[in-house]
């Protein structure tokens, strides 16, 4: 049987993506992400929906040049539709539409954090798919969710954040030291070098499944007022070992609420998506999981398939393709798109 070709659209926040995928490979996954907003210390979204229109065409012309196929050999045409900033959703929604109305090719719409979860079922080498029904956290800069996946269109959240999410955490944190927006990397990249135990930050007392990290916030910011008076040079100084002890405050909350819901699900598949699984803490943390308990294990995707991607929406589409999930041109991009 000939494999579906899909392209797979994602513009839900800063980074104008676009693939192709063949079944269940990736032939193109091309990115572009946002400089502009680094100086800004978040996402500013008129500049990001302007930035999106202007380049929508030129990445998808490169993913299809890339994957040496022609917009008329598409079999459907995926795209995020939700959750996150209106302003650039409508870009990659409408794109979406319009290709699909001009090439007469049926569209799936696409929820954002059910690709993220999706993503791990990209056959590429390193890369193991998990079984259903898998246990997934996701953890990325809007959301930090634990999830039940009974099938590609059967999913059950069991926990998340009730306030910050794991990537707002590290981007914040990571403000308060002086780094640009995101931060998550950058605290990634200093913690290489750093004590994870120099400085302890309070831990939240919530109870169940559901993650908090305003606490963490409070008491870095704290730490850091109280340490400037006495030293105006603390950060400076103290650069690393502050990124290790956050980092390794944040990969601990997200460990200690992932192992909980293993044991309460009693699910043997473990998967983590989103920004925030790149995070090598966090990673260390999982392996050293999955070595001391072997009857579990632990599916991570390949880092370019865990910050936003192309790739995630086109494997998503591929799933949704197979199971006869498509949308019609009534689909309107949903900032707050539900689960
Ligand atoms: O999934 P993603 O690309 O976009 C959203 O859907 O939000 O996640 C972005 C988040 C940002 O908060 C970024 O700082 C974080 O993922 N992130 C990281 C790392 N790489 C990206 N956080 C910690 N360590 C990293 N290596
Ligand atoms: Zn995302």
């Amino acid at each position: 049987m000939k494999k579906a070709l899909i392209l797979g659209i994602e513009s839900s926040c800063d980074d104008t993506a676009a693939a192709i995928i063949s079944g269940r490979k990736i032939l193109s996954n091309i990115t572009n992400t946002q400089l502009i907003h680094a100086s800004h210390g978040g996402v500013v979204p008129e500049l990001a929906g302007r930035a999106h229109m202007e380049n929508m065409v030129r990445i998808v012309d490169m993913a299809l040049d890339k994957a040496q196929i022609q917009l008329n050999d598409l079999d459907a045409i995926a795209f995020t539709v939700g959750p996150g900033l209106q302003v650039s959703l409508v870009v990659g929604t409408s794109f979406a539409k319009g290709l699909a109305l001009a090439l007469h090719k049926p569209m799936i719409a696409v929820h954002h954090m059910k690709a993220h979860i999706l993503s791990h079922f990209i056959e590429e080498e390193g890369m193991v798919a998990p079984s259903f029904p898998y246990l997934c956290l996701t953890v990325s800069g809007g959301h930090t969710q634990l999830v039940v996946v009974h099938s590609a269109l059967e999913m059950e959240i069991i926990g998340k954040t009730i306030d910050d999410a794991a990537g707002e955490a590290f981007d914040k944190t990571a403000k308060m030291l002086g780094f640009s927006y995101p931060g998550g990397p950058l605290i990634d990249a200093h913690s290489k070098n750093g004590n994870p135990h120099a400085f302890l930050f309070s831990k939240p007392k919530i109870k169940g499944l559901d993650f908090s990290f305003s606490g963490l916030k409070t008491s870095v910011l704290y730490t850091l007022q109280a340490a400037t008076k006495e030293n105006p040079d603390f950060i400076a100084q103290n650069r690393n070992d502050l990124c290790a002890s956050i980092q390794e405050s944040i990969s601990s909350i997200l460990m200690d609420k992932l192992k909980k819901a293993q044991q309460a699900t009693g699910i043997k598949h473990i998967a983590v998506s989103g920004g925030v699984s790149v995070n090598s803490g966090l990673r260390k943390k999982l392996f050293a999981w999955q070595e001391a308990q072997p009857d579990i294990s632990v599916h991570l995707a390949h880092p370019k398939y865990c910050t936003d991607n192309g790739a995630m929406v086109a494997i998503t589409g591929s799933l949704y393709f197979d199971e006869g999930s498509f949308a019609d041109q009534s689909v309107a991009a949903d900032a707050r798109l539900q689960w």
